[in-house]
């Protein structure tokens, strides 16, 4: 749902002096302290002086800043179903989705990346790996993937287990949304075949599936630029690389929106 953009009140870095926008310290806003540049452009540290490190920090962060807004839409959405509010909840799926299709695409920026340039520095990286994101396992759990047993993977300490904890509890997309279709009193194959009749449910069934899908192709995306790299070599995370990537590709969120097609 909107919420006005009024500044932030209590410990804000800025608030509105006769001159607009002002930081903590005073001095009028301006693109670098409002954006945090400095901070931001501090963070890619690497450990080699391998030419391509830079990029793939820069494309790993990336990521994650993308992840971290897929985490807040998916919050609105749930948010929108719970209140029966179908077309906001749409509206941000869209958004999603958009974002999940930017996320497939940028995998081809790192396949520029030749494999024998990446082992120049990938032996430094281990034990870290992709694996221990957090905020993947936070959208898995919140779409409706629920796998505890990730919760021990995790990079970090207390605090990121007890997020990744706190959404193993929390209803999922998934949870919210069989909710809402019980409570219309139809079922996912009433749905599809008659969808005049609950057209704003089929709309946001088929969202649902968008989103479904747009992971399901990153996880595809993920795995080939993975075989490009590496080969069948295991992983920096200590799996056997391709062949577990591989093994994930039948993970979906909302399996009965897939199984009602052949029922149709
Ligand atoms: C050269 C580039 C990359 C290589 C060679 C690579 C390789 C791998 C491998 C082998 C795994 C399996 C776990 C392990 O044993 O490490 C994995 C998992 C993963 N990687 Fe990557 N990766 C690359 C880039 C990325 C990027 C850019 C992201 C973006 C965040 C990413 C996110 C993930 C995630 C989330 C997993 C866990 C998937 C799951 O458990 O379902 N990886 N990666």
């Amino acid at each position: 749902m909107a919420t006005a953009g009024k500044p932030k009140e209590e410990g804000a870095p800025y608030r509105l002096g006769g001159m607009g926008f002002q930081d903590a310290s005073g001095r009028r806003l301006s693109y670098d302290s409002y954006l945090h540049l400095r901070e931001l452009l501090d963070l890619q540290q690497g450990l080699t002086e391998a030419h391509d490190e830079l990029l793939f920090i820069v494309v790993h962060q990336v990521y994650e800043l993308w992840f971290k807004v897929l985490i807040d839409e998916l919050e609105s959405v749930r948010t929108a179903i719970e209140a029966e509010e179908l077309r906001v909840a749409r509206h941000a799926l869209n958004r999603v989705k958009v974002i999940e299709d930017l996320l497939v695409e940028q995998v081809a920026v790192l396949e520029t990346m030749a494999p024998q340039d990446f082992l120049t520095f990938r032996s430094e990286l281990a034990p870290a790996s992709g694996f221990q994101s957090v905020q993947f396992r936070e959208i898995e759990f919140l779409s409706g993937l629920k796998d505890a047993g990730y919760i021990k993977a995790v990079d970090g300490e207390g605090e990121a287990r007890a997020r990744l904890q706190r959404r193993l509890d929390e209803p999922s997309l998934h949870d919210v949304f069989t909710v809402l279709i019980k409570r219309r009193g139809v079922t996912i194959r009433d749905l599809y075949r008659q969808g005049d009749r609950h057209a704003d449910l089929l709309e946001l069934a088929e969202a649902l599936l968008d989103h479904d899908e747009g992971f399901r192709l990153w996880r595809l995306r993920h795995v080939e630029m993975v075989e490009r790299q590496i080969g069948d070599k295991p992983g920096t995370g200590g799996s056997t690389g391709v062949r577990y990537l591989q093994s994930t590709l039948g993970k979906r969120f909302f399996p009965e929106l897939w199984e009602v097609r052949s029922q149709l």
